[in-house]
């Protein structure tokens, strides 16, 4: 297991390009960024554990959410950087762009929502300890933190955390983040890496 310190670095989240994020997110990207076994397994993930009717956040959302096409949610919001992205997600009952980078404070009511899901994205945020306490925030108590991490990425938008850790390790620090954060338990770390394909982990968490 890769070792991580009590005390976060704060270089453990430096990124090659430390540029405004609407820059390089201004140009829609209609594409997948797992592959197709993956993204079965994320879905799959999403039907054990998102009872129908609950209202979902999706955070660094883009034109697709992995939701189940057969299960009806309440509200599903989505968030991320790029509106034309946003606005061709037919699961999103609302959107709205907004920088977690710049403005890690999320733009919801308190105790909004019973999901918030991040699939594939958490390597981009500058501050996650920072969002996972705004995520407790608008979480009912009871309600449940998805993390989904695979290997691919922008390497100059990443935070140098995942590019110098294994995949446990990132695992093992995004868990860490919630701890830092307060306020969640059942905290469970979770391959659900198919066979020859993308992998995937899984960080889950309940807000107390
Ligand atoms: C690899 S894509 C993943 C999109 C989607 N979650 C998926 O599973 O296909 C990364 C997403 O993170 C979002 N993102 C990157 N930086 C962000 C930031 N600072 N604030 C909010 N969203 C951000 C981008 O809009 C982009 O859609």
């Amino acid at each position: 297991m890769d070792e991580i310190p009590v005390q976060l670095p704060a270089s453990l989240f430096d990124r090659a390009d430390e540029t405004p994020d609407a820059h390089f997110y201004g140009v829609p990207r209609m594409v997948t960024h797992i592959d197709a076994a993956t993204i079965e397994g994320l879905t799959d993930y999403y039907r054990e554990n998102l009872p129908p009717g609950i209202d979902i956040l999706d955070l660094m959302s883009s034109w697709v959410s992995h939701l189940p096409d057969d299960v009806k949610f309440g509200r599903v919001a989505v968030l991320g950087m790029n509106g034309q992205e946003l606005a061709a997600n037919d699961r999103a009952t609302e959107s709205v762009v907004h920088d977690l980078n710049a403005a890690p404070e999320l733009p919801y009511e308190p105790e909004s929502f019973d999901a918030v899901i991040n699939a594939v994205s958490i390597q981009y945020l500058a501050n996650p300890i920072a969002v996972f306490q705004s995520i407790r925030r608008v979480l009912r108590p009871g309600g449940i933190s998805i993390v989904a991490m695979s290997h691919r990425c922008f390497p100059t938008k990443a935070v140098r955390a995942f590019h110098t850790l294994a995949p446990k390790g990132r695992s093992e620090l995004i868990a860490r983040c919630l701890e830092l954060a307060g306020g969640f338990d059942r905290i469970e770390q979770i391959d659900r890496s198919p066979v020859n394909a993308d992998p995937l982990w899984i960080i889950a968490a309940r807000r107390i």
